[in-house]
């Protein structure tokens, strides 16, 4: 049974920081998934202290050291990630007895510059309600057992709680595993453009309060973009490849948002569709 079955969301970020725990599965190696053979660890998911930032830090550089090209995941310094804490429940941690696993972080832009609300053309009395995923990572020996979505999952629930009313982040297109997690939490893509880097970055956006799709209790598990697509305002999908970057600015010009990601031999295609709400 998971914690938070147990004491409640609220309750569980007041009172104690674990938010949830059970058994994931560990490959021996990060590199040869297939061929090697799983263990079992027992994993605890908890809002972390401003002390874990060296944690935070050594498992970046992990993570670093494995990404396939640079531009997919963007790496952040010691003083951002110790200031990522002056917002209470703004780091979820997952450890198991191997140490820090996987992370969260969410920020509230404020009116800065940076303010993705900005990217996607949010009225700007809206800019002050806007937070951040800001950034999520897995350890590669144990990624696959969905620790992304639970992690986005739990930081939904706690911007909800702060009361804000949209969440934005930035994926890249190349990192389709990532967007199709994003995605699975009801947030669609309303935008694409380079970063300061010149990296193209997909701007995802959710507006918390007219997500109706969420059901009481607030939970996030069941699969949002599934039952956007069974409700009434789903209309006109095109599906194009994750590399068309000018095609898939066309069809965000015209009004489309991305809510879908399906491998195909060719790589990803991304999932368009015309919502008439
Ligand atoms: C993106 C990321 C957090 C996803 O990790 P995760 O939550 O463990 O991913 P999932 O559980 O959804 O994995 C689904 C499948 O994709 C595979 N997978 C996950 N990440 C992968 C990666 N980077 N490369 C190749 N395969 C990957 C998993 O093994 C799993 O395969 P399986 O179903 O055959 O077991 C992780 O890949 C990561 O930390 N990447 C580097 C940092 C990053 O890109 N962060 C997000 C920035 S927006």
């Amino acid at each position: 049974m998971c914690a938070n079955e147990v004491l409640g969301f609220q309750e569980a970020a007041m009172n104690i920081s674990l938010i949830d725990t059970g058994m994931i599965k560990r490959h021996e190696s990060a590199f040869s998934r297939k061929a090697s053979k799983a263990k079992y660890f027992r994993f605890e998911m908890k809002f972390m202290r401003a002390d874990s930032v060296p944690d935070l830090m050594s498992l970046q550089s992990v993570i670093a050291a494995n990404l396939p090209c640079p531009e997919i995941f963007m790496l952040h310094n010691e003083k951002y990630l110790r200031e990522a804490f002056q917002l209470e429940r703004s780091v979820i941690g997952i450890t198991t007895e191997e140490g820090l696993i996987a992370y969260s972080i969410i920020r509230i832009p404020g009116l800065s510059d940076d303010n993705l609300g900005g990217d996607i053309n949010l009225p700007q009395e809206e800019l002050p309600k806007v937070a951040h995923l800001q950034a999520a990572a897995v350890h590669p020996a144990y990624r696959g057992n969905g620790l992304q979505r639970k992690l986005a999952a739990a930081h939904l629930r706690v911007i909800m709680d702060l009361g804000y009313e949209h969440v934005c982040c930035t994926v890249s297109p190349k990192n389709p595993i990532s967007l199709r997690n994003i995605l699975s939490c009801g947030l669609m893509i309303e935008g694409l453009r380079p970063n300061m880097n010149g990296w193209w970055r997909y701007i995802l956006h959710k507006n918390i309060l007219h997500a109706n799709l969420i059901d009481r209790e607030g939970s996030v598990d069941r699969d949002i973009s599934e039952a956007v697509q069974e409700s009434e305002s789903y209309r006109n999908e095109i599906k194009i490849l994750i590399s068309d970057i000018e095609g898939q600015l066309e069809l965000l010009k015209i009004g489309f948002k991305g809510n879908k990601v399906a491998f195909v031999p060719e790589g990803a295609e991304v999932f368009y569709t015309k919502f008439q709400l």
